[in-house]
């Protein structure tokens, strides 16, 4: 008798509902992690991902990357080559479409890359130098007067050191119009655009080391003429079987820093095809490093952002340039793999 009236009691509060009042909180479905921009914004830095325009009507990929980021790169539409592929006749439609998308959802922007020694039209190789040289101040000061006021920063010089001697690389721009056109191109970009902040960006030189101190030599030159330079971009593309020390990126970013730079992770992707593959221990082994290494840039002021070079396996570079890997934060199925947990330990400093 009193388990009858302590039913119909609880029934008459409303208790015995299956059904959720409108009012209660509904928690996300396990498979939502939490946004890794929230965890970066309160670390006071940018999470950004390189991305593909034609993959924003994919609703899976638009999905992961409107949660989770609050920059973002072009990874090739912003290139000279698919803005110019014909001489005098520029098309902005794919770098636009990344712009609005990403400006609608309240993302920076980062452009990348005026000056590139790859993703040249043909008929810009085959100019002659006094012609090279017209056509490379019009086209920085075109590109970057287009985005003028929707990006935060540029990549203006990009990968100009070779690895072979750490010398400078021997591109049709160099050949054509020496050693200053790296000067140059930071005077137009800035010129163009007076507020973005101009970054010179390299692979290979992240850590300490012949290639890291050759870019540390030419960032250092470079603000010692006097030229408008703001930033250092460290690409990371990292290989597990051989990936840069913390430690020497850490030294690397304070000593960029104290140029007066400002320092960010531009392009990571940690491969792990090299050490065997997706199996679980690799996967944590991929997730140490992603939280190593973007540890160093929440830990370090100098650097402002971190961005990788996509975001699901689904879609990545390093699988048409390396072979087929599993490089990123999500798997192809846009799971979120260890190394997600690994950016987000990085991101809470835990
Ligand atoms: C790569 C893109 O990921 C590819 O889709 C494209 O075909 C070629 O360029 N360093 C850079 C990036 O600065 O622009 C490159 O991106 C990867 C290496």
């Amino acid at each position: 008798m009193k388990r009858v009236v302590v039913a119909i009691v609880l029934v008459l509060l409303g208790c015995g509902r299956s059904t959720p009042s409108p009012t209660t909180p509904t928690t996300p479905p396990v498979s939502e992690p939490d946004p890794l921009r929230t965890a970066a914004a309160a670390a006071g830095k940018l999470v950004g991902t390189a991305v593909q325009s034609s993959l924003l009507n994919d609703q899976r990929y638009a999905a992961v990357f409107a949660r989770h980021f609050n920059y973002v790169t072009a990874e090739y539409e912003m290139k000279w080559d698919p803005i110019e592929k014909v001489r005098g006749s520029e098309d902005f439609s794919g770098g636009d479409a990344v712009a609005a998308y990403a400006a609608a959802r309240g993302m920076q922007i980062k452009g990348h890359a005026l000056v590139w020694h790859q993703a040249v039209p043909s008929w810009v190789a085959a100019l002659p130098a006094a012609e090279l040289r017209t056509v490379f101040e019009q086209h920085i000061k075109s590109v970057a007067s287009h985005y003028r006021g929707r990006v935060l920063a540029w990549d203006v010089v990009n990968e100009a050191i070779d690895d072979n001697g750490f010398v400078l690389r021997n591109s049709i721009f160099r050949q054509k119009l020496g050693d200053r056109y790296i000067a140059d191109a930071f005077r137009f970009a800035r010129e163009a655009d007076p507020q973005a902040r101009l970054i010179y960006n390299d692979y290979s030189s992240e850590g300490l080391g012949g290639k890291a101190d050759a870019v540390y030599e030419l960032v250092k030159g470079l603000v010692a003429q006097g030229v408008p330079i703001d930033g250092v971009g460290l690409q990371m593309h990292v290989r597990a079987g051989g990936p840069p020390i913390e430690a020497d990126v850490a030294a690397n970013v304070r000593r960029l820093g104290a140029l007066g730079l400002r320092v960010n992770i531009s392009e990571m992707d940690v491969r792990i095809g090299d050490i065997g593959g997706a199996t679980p221990a690799n996967l944590e082994r991929q997730k140490a490093l992603y939280r190593s290494l973007v540890g160093v840039c929440i830990a370090e002021p100098a650097c402002d952002a971190v961005t990788f070079w996509g975001f699901t396996d689904a879609h990545s570079w390093i699988h048409n340039q390396f072979g087929p890997d599993a490089p990123l934060l999500f798997d192809a199925q846009y799971a979120p793999k260890p190394a997600f947990a690994g950016v987000l330990d990085a991101l809470l400093r835990r």
